[in-house]
């Protein structure tokens, strides 16, 4: 690693949201992605940074990317790595979740990588436990290492993002992937609205700093990014929306809206996709897409991330 981040520390020891980091935490961050994205490059893509480090990633939700980009991150650091998912465990037969991390961390373990569906669920274990806890997903609350890839993906695009516009499309009310890029683009300056049906925008988002657009094409066309989200239909138990068909014609983002703008503007989506629902494929895979590049990303961001807990935890 270069000098200008190695005597640089975060003002946390967990990672439990962005609500709770400092924008100099946020930037430090950045760039020490930058430099691991470097790494990750290289024909030798493994640094030993965190030799003797182990490592537990507790999956208590389903998920694709985030589990596969820590584990690849915490292997390209050179950290020992366990990996528990609560389908086929003893959580099945009742136990608690502070007795399942507890069993867990008398293995001698460091960090704890976690994703579960109850909101708040890492701010109760960091208060019990000894460790550092990074939050991969805690129901519809906060996912912070998205909200970070996905403000590194767009610094890569379009460069420093104060006064950036963001636009935030789709299923706001659900998504942890909303609150915690709201927190991130509003601390690194970015203009942000969010844009979706009235159902699925909370009341009173104004007051994290935020706008609020129910057109999209006005959002389409005032945004330099749109970062679209998922309809999450496993969290709704009454329908916010009359029908996918519907959700598809006035909010999906899709080439006839594109084309209608006289300019070009950077498309991304966390992931899972629905594909022709809040965006149809002949967007998600074109040019104006960075969706795989988020992706990418996310293995250099949670590499920083580790890295700079870590470190932390040594101090
Ligand atoms: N973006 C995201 O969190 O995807 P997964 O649910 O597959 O981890």
């Amino acid at each position: 690693m270069a000098d200008t981040t190695t005597y640089q520390t975060l003002s946390t020891r967990h990672l439990l949201g962005i609500k709770y980091i400092t924008v100099e935490d946020i930037k430090l961050i950045l760039d020490t992605a930058q430099e691991f994205k470097q790494v990750i490059n290289r024909p030798i893509k493994k640094v030993p940074s965190l030799r003797d480090i182990t490592i537990a990633n507790l999956f208590f939700e389903n998920s694709t990317r985030t589990k596969l980009s820590f584990e690849l991150a915490e292997k390209r650091l050179s950290a020992d790595v366990i990996n528990f998912s609560s389908s086929g465990s003893s959580v099945k037969k009742g136990e608690t979740l502070l007795d399942t991390v507890n069993n867990i961390l008398s293995m001698k373990i460091d960090i704890i990588v976690m994703r579960h569906p109850s909101p708040g669920a890492h701010v109760l274990l960091s208060k019990h436990v000894d460790c550092n806890i990074i939050n991969a997903g805690d129901g519809t609350h906060e996912h912070p290492t998205q909200a970070l890839l996905d403000a590194y993906s767009m610094q890569e695009k379009i460069g420093n993002l104060k006064g950036k516009k963001i636009a935030i499309i789709g299923d706001i009310k659900h998504s942890r992937v909303a609150l915690s890029n709201i927190f991130c683009l509003t601390k690194l300056g970015a203009k942000v609205t969010v844009c979706g049906p009235p159902t699925l925008i909370p009341p009173h988002l104004e007051s994290l700093g935020v706008s609020v657009e129910y057109n999209i094409d006005k959002v389409l066309a005032w945004c330099d990014v749109a970062n679209v989200l998922r309809i999450q239909l496993e969290r709704q138990n009454i329908s916010y929306i009359p029908s996918l068909r519907e959700y598809a014609m006035y909010y999906g983002v899709n080439m006839e809206r594109l084309n209608k703008l006289n300019k070009q503007i950077v498309i991304m989506h966390p992931g899972p996709i629905n594909r022709g629902v809040e965006i149809t494929s002949d967007v998600a895979d074109s040019e104006h897409s960075i969706i795989l590049d988020q992706v990418e990303n996310g293995v250099a961001v949670r590499m920083a991330v580790l890295y700079l807990l870590a470190r932390k935890k040594q101090k």
